[in-house]
């Protein structure tokens, strides 16, 4: 199996940075990685949550640092990235990590809608990379992981703006790593991380929505499926689970990350119709196949 890049030593007195880590999966990053002594860097842009999830982090008692930050603002990451610089030194490990969920049909599809979806979820992290690779590639070592989905490898009807977003996460990771390969930076990884269904604040992601941003009235059908969904993250992953598999990817320097088996059979038929030029599985299958 190719791997994502050198093996990561995760060891005390390493630097991690994570984004979105004040809820949900990023809290859980930043605390598996104080826990393993380093110093961590939880940036997110909700003030309060991050408040408490610092303190209750920094009682660990690793070097734990609070960042508020706006992901999709260039200027705001790289004021991050100098910060984290002038406080910790290099850094070992970015976590690109803050996401939101949120879409419409795709024939109602605010431009509003589209643009803070695609801002957080694909501009965060291509603003990561242009704040914290330089320092990397001087340095000679690092590591990045990308928090994609596996609706980057699998559309569903109705989520086109969150799809698009983590399909495009994947081909970038992909591209930084063919990239590294290249130009001979092997002291450099990369990896994407593709979670399943986790137990997580994503289904409340409207809270981070700016207000002038709308989405279409909820129909009937839409709600049904998002009572699905609702009731498969009933019985979702814990994102704890989900940090120690990306700890025990990164020491097995995977490039792909997954949470569960739950999408492999799908992802494989997807697969399959790529390559045969069949249209992907339909709408739905996801959701009979998990919630069956
Ligand atoms: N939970 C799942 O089932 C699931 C599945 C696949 C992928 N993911 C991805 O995992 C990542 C983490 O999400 P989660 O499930 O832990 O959800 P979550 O809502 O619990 O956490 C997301 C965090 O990102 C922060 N955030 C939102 N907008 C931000 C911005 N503009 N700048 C900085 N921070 C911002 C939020 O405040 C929150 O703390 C996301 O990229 C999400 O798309 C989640």
């Amino acid at each position: 199996m190719q791997s994502g890049g050198p093996k990561l030593n995760l060891g005390a007195g390493g630097t991690a940075v994570v984004t979105g880590a004040a809820s949900g999966i990023g809290l859980e990053l930043a605390r598996s990685f104080a826990g393993l002594g380093m110093n961590v860097v939880m940036a997110d842009i909700e003030e309060s949550a991050l408040d408490a999830a610092v303190a209750e982090v920094a009682e660990q008692g690793s070097g734990v640092r609070g960042v508020v930050v706006d992901v999709s603002s260039s200027e705001a990451v790289v004021a991050l990235a100098r910060t984290v610089r002038e406080v910790f030194g290099p850094v070992d490990l970015l976590c690109n990590n803050a996401g939101v969920g949120g879409s419409s049909p795709i024939a109602a599809l605010d431009l509003e809608l589209w643009d803070w979806v695609l801002g957080v979820n694909l501009w965060g992290v291509v603003h990561g990379i242009r704040a914290f690779l330089p320092g990397m590639l001087e340095q000679g070592s690092g590591h990045i992981v990308n928090t994609a989905s596996v609706a980057g490898l699998l559309g569903f009807a109705g989520m086109a703006a969150y799809d698009v977003s983590k399909a495009a996460v994947i081909s970038l990771s992909e591209s930084l790593h063919h990239e590294l390969v290249a130009t001979g930076a092997t002291g450099i990884g990369v990896s994407v991380l593709c979670p399943g269904f986790v137990a997580t604040d994503i289904v409340r992601s409207r809270r981070n929505r700016p207000d002038h941003v709308v989405e279409v009235e909820p129909d009937p059908a839409r709600e049904q499926l998002r009572e699905e969904i609702l009731r498969g993250y009933g019985e979702a992953l814990n994102p704890s689970a989900v940090a120690t598999k990306v700890v025990a990817a990164l020491r097995e320097g995977l490039f792909y990350i997954y949470t569960d088996d739950d999408f492999a059979e799908p992802i494989a038929e997807r697969n399959r119709a790529v390559e045969s030029g069949a249209a992907p599985p339909r709408l739905g299958y996801l959701f009979e196949h998990l919630l069956r």
